[in-house]
């Protein structure tokens, strides 16, 4: 009894811990690419917050579509999302594709990098 209720406070902690990152994904963690649902409301979520966090610092400025493709990759401090996003960049023009990284934190989130996947896979 002694025993367990010494061992109380870290369990609740680590216990705490897990459910904030959500399980499944802690468990298969560690630096491999999980695909994500494209539907998923975290793809989505963080695909706008990069589309957004690219038109704050580059032109020209898109138009968020939708989710092509999304996985996630579970890392130390976070996770980071890989975001393949349908965009236009105004009415007239075609869609593109872009990739973009979006690590994510309990406490903040960051775009780490932004690219023109249309171009890219040529
Ligand atoms: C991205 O690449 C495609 C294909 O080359 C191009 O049509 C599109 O204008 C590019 N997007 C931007 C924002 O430059």
């Amino acid at each position: 009894m002694a025993y367990n209720s010494h061992y109380l406070p870290i369990l609740t902690i680590l216990a705490a811990v897990f459910l904030f990152f959500d399980l499944p994904s802690t468990v298969l963690g560690n630096g491999e690419w999980q695909e994500v649902d494209p539907n998923d409301p975290k793809a989505l979520v963080n695909g706008i917050f990069a589309i957004d966090e690219h038109n704050k610092v580059a032109e020209p400025k898109l138009l968020f579509e939708s989710i092509f493709k999304a996985e996630k990759q579970v890392v130390e401090q976070g996770i980071n999302y890989r975001i393949v996003i349908q965009a236009v960049k105004d009415s007239r023009s075609f869609s593109s594709l872009y990739q973009a990284i979006v690590f994510v934190t309990p406490k903040f989130k960051k775009l780490i990098s932004f690219n023109n996947f249309s171009t890219k896979s040529d």
